[in-house]
């Protein structure tokens, strides 16, 4: 086969592809509120707690959570652990060559993750850790399979165990499919108020994305409302020019 023809099968199951590499543990959609302010600065609070000793937020100035209804005051006494000013950027204080070592993989930066995702999948993916004493960190998760991650908010959600079932392929062969996560373990919070959190989470790293998107979205409204009025304004304009030419 050329390398032309390989390519276009490729192209053809590309979709296929990356269906695969989703998992098939079914995603709700993420609660987004993208002009909450409560749930965001919940979201910032546990992300710089639970989520900044690994992962930045790379692109993200600490100042920018004026954003989100904070002060000055409120972001350095209470989120800025990392860095010395709330001018420098949400960076990790880790090395990157020792997160490698510690975890084999470096934890990415996390700025862009839910336009690389999705925010369903990241909501799906802090639901879905469980206990498995098979992994190096004693954690697995349904949405992302083999994670080189721990559970960085188990004490709030409590440890939960995967319930597998054979199941036959079309082959005749056999293989284990995860079914369910069942509670093993309480955590501090309730099922309902951990996924309050973890929706939180995901509206701040949506947030986060694209800092400027409800300001970006509230003037393209304006903008187009202006060019609207100029399109009438012209039509007019012109109806009157012609309105003596037959
Ligand atoms: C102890 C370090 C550590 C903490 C704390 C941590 N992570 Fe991670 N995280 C990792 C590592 C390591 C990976 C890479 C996993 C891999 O590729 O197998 C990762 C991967 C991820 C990914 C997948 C990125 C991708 O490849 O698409 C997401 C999303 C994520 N983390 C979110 C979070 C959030 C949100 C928090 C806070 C609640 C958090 N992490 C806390 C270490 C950490």
């Amino acid at each position: 086969m050329t390398i032309i023809k390989k390519l276009l099968v490729l192209l053809c199951f590309a979709p296929a592809l990356a269906l695969a590499a989703g998992g098939s543990w079914p995603l709700e959609s993420a609660p987004l509120k993208p002009t909450d302010v409560t749930s965001l600065q919940s979201g910032a609070s546990a992300f710089v707690n639970y989520c900044l000793n690994c992962h930045g937020v790379a692109h993200v100035r600490y100042t920018a959570l004026k954003g989100i209804g904070l002060t000055d005051m409120q972001i350095r006494d209470n989120l800025l652990f990392t860095q010395p000013k709330v001018t420098n950027m949400m960076t990790v204080a880790m090395r990157p060559e020792d997160a490698k070592q510690w975890f084999g993989v470096p934890p990415p930066d996390l700025s862009v993750i839910t336009r690389v995702r999705g925010a369903d999948w990241l909501y799906g993916y802090l639901r879905a850790f469980y206990r498995d004493s098979n992994t190096m960190t004693g954690w697995n998760n349904a949405v992302f399979p083999n994670v080189a991650m721990p559970h960085a908010l188990w004490e709030l959600q409590g440890e939960r165990a995967a319930i597998f079932a054979m199941e036959k392929d079309g082959h005749g062969g056999e293989h284990r499919v995860l079914k369910t996560l069942e509670p093993a373990k309480g955590g501090a919070l309730t099922p309902l108020q951990y996924d309050q959190l973890a929706g939180d989470l995901v509206n701040f790293l949506v947030w986060a994305s694209e800092p400027g998107a409800v300001e970006r979205k509230r003037v393209g409204y304006y903008v187009l409302m202006v060019l609207g009025a100029l399109v009438l304004l012209t039509y007019l304009l012109k109806a009157a020019f012609w309105k003596d030419v037959h």
